[in-house]
């Protein structure tokens, strides 16, 4: 799992380079970008939907389920993504799909999924396959941004791509395994996590799907529980549940926030430190690297994916298999090829 996350930045380079020669639906008037994915295939969905929200028309909604929303039709542009193409939630919402005539592009390495691709004549990414599901993300999210940049003509992404990408490499270097503990931030947050459950909270909806991230990767190598939110909204229900003493001195609050906070939001964050986070076991701050929002999301997410592997280690555990994941398919009869 660490050689792969010391990847992370090769392969979002080699995603965006394949995604280039990618034969893309007409582009047509879309009123919405629906994205349909679970897990590890789904999280490229919310960075996607958290990229755009800013500068994109059209709405970008993120389906983890196996129905889909009734506004999915012929002008909403659709990405089926799963790695292992044998995930029944996504196989289901991609033939809803079909069947409501909207065009579709398929994410996968194989399965099910690249049959009805085939069939249908739906253009697709070939994701390499052998990997686990969740370190294989830049495969699974970066073709979206840059199908999304081709038809759209947002050429401002190819820069941040760029942009991201060095700023990737650069934190391989400072938070990989040869970077020793004590020049090693994400070695070092993982010590103070150990032992207690990560609370991880972004400072805006804008990060919030790298906290998710987080959570889920805590989740998945980790092998531990873990809380997400993010600000405002966590100020209007989780502050509140930090009252309980007792189970706030087990908890290690991460604050995800940018390098230039907004003035209040920065005001809001020294509030609710003071009021809610005083009992908590520790208090971190993780600031994203860059100057556009991709490099901003994407240096979150390798830290937090560095952090999750080095908090397996600390626990003594694989953070490769996913023994709940896999059984439950196995009990719901569905196959975890692409492991
Ligand atoms: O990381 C994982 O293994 C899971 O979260 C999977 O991504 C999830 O179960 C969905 O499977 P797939 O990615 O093959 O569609």
């Amino acid at each position: 799992m660490i050689d792969l996350v010391v990847r992370f930045p090769e392969m979002g380079e080699e995603a965006w380079q394949t995604a280039m020669r990618l034969r893309l639906p007409p582009s047509g008037e879309y009123t919405a970008i629906a994205v349909l994915g679970m897990g590890g295939s789904g999280v490229g969905g919310d960075l996607l939907a958290a990229l755009l929200r800013p500068v994109f028309p059209v709405p970008v909604v993120v389906v983890k389920d196996r129905g889909l929303p009734a506004f999915v039709g012929p002008q909403t542009l659709v990405f089926a993504c799963s790695y292992s193409g044998n995930t029944e939630e996504t196989i289901n919402a991609y033939t809803a799909a079909k069947q409501a005539g909207a065009p579709t592009i398929v994410i996968t390495s194989g399965g099910v999924l690249h049959g009805l691709a085939t069939a249908h004549g739906d253009p697709r990414v070939q994701v390499p396959p052998g990997m686990p599901p969740r370190a294989a993300l830049p495969y699974l999210f970066l073709p979206m941004v840059n199908a999304l940049r081709r038809l759209t003509h947002m050429g401002e992404l190819s820069g941040e791509w760029a942009e991201a990408r060095d700023a990737l490499r650069a934190m391989v270097a400072e938070l990989g395994p040869q970077s020793p503990r004590e020049r090693n931030p994400a070695k070092q947050l993982a010590e103070r996590l150990f032992g207690h459950m990560p609370a991880v909270y972004a400072s805006s909806p804008d990060l919030a799907a790298a906290a998710y991230r987080w959570k889920s990767q805590l989740n998945e190598n980790g092998k531990v529980l873990a809380l997400w939110h993010a600000f405002p909204e966590l100020n209007h229900n989780e502050a509140v549940g930090w009252e309980d003493g007792t189970t706030a001195a087990r908890l290690a609050v991460v604050l995800l926030g940018e390098p230039a906070e907004d003035a209040a939001v920065a005001r809001r964050i020294a509030a609710t430190r003071e009021v809610s986070f005083r009992s908590a076991a520790s208090v971190s701050d993780v600031t994203a690297r860059g100057s556009a929002r991709l490099a901003r999301l994407l240096s979150l997410v390798l830290f937090g994916d560095f952090v999750s592997v080095y908090v397996a280690l600390l626990r003594g555990v694989d953070p490769t298999p996913v023994p709940p994941i896999d059984e439950v398919k196995r009990r719901l009869r569905l196959p975890a090829e692409g492991r």
